[in-house]
């Protein structure tokens, strides 16, 4: 029996003819490299822009707490969540051999780092603006940041319901359990990409870089959510079956 993606590959196929669709898949496969290539270089990126242990933009507590928040939150949402999402991309994937036991381990791991990671850069930035006497969620990066790791939260819960339905007594499908959880994992995918673009237009960050570079960073985002929301809503979300 076929699985859905092949029903639609095969559904490609027909409309392209055989030479078409050969590009056609390898194009699928070019973007998931270059949303892994980006994911990895927006983490180094804003990590080495932050300067981690460095005090410049918080003088008044002499405290170098918040040049740890863009890089864990970079680690845990641009290379955590982002990975532990494309373990699952049918069209590449670094871990393609392997079962989907080990994929599904590989995951919950990526994710329970990221879930980690995040908390602890939650936790430098709240330190950071308590010893700074700043006003807290005064912008919109922040209340999108909030939001983000509410639904980060949720999503786990989700996801351990997933994983124990019988343990906890959820009377719920497995399936729509599933359908709930995925879904769940692409709004907090689009509101991170947010979060993380709104994080773009704050002082410290215009201060430190400009122009050009500034407008590259801004929109590397975009593309890892696009290759990522386009792989859960191919693969998960239900669609029409195409009769063969
Ligand atoms: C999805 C990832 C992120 C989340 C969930 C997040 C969350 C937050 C939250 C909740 C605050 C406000 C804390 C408070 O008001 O007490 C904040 C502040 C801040 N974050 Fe992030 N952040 C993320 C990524 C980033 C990144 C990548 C950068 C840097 C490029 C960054 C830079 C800042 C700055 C400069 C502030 C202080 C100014 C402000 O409140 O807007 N954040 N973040």
């Amino acid at each position: 029996m076929r699985s859905d993606i092949e029903y639609s590959s095969v559904a490609v196929a027909e409309g392209l003819g055989m030479r078409d669709f050969w590009l056609y898949a390898w194009m699928r496969k070019a973007a998931v490299i270059a949303a892994h290539g980006i994911g990895v270089s927006l983490t180094i990126i804003i990590s080495v822009l932050s300067r981690p242990g460095t005090s410049e933009w918080t003088t008044s507590t002499r405290l170098s707490y918040f040049s740890w928040h863009p890089l864990c939150m970079a680690f845990a949402y641009c290379l955590c969540l982002t990975e532990g999402i494309l373990i699952f991309s049918s069209d590449l994937s670094l871990c393609c051999c392997k079962p989907r036991k080990y994929k599904v381990r590989l995951h919950w791991l990526c994710q329970i780092l990221a879930l980690m990671v995040a908390t602890t850069g939650l936790g430098f930035i709240v330190a950071s603006k308590n010893l700074s006497d700043s006003a807290h969620l005064a912008t919109w990066h922040s209340r999108l940041g909030v939001c983000t790791l509410a639904a980060s939260a949720l999503q786990a819960a989700c996801g351990v319901c997933v994983v124990f339905p019988k343990l906890l007594r959820l009377s719920m499908p497995p399936p729509r359990l599933k359908l709930y959880h995925v879904t769940c994992g692409l709004v907090v995918y689009l509101l991170a990409t947010l979060t993380i673009m709104a994080a773009m237009f704050s002082d410290w960050y215009q201060a430190i870089i400009k122009g050009l570079a500034w407008w590259a960073t801004f929109l590397m985002p975009v593309f890892p959510a696009l290759v990522v929301m386009n792989q859960i809503t191919k693969s998960y979300l239900p669609h029409k079956k195409i009769s063969s």
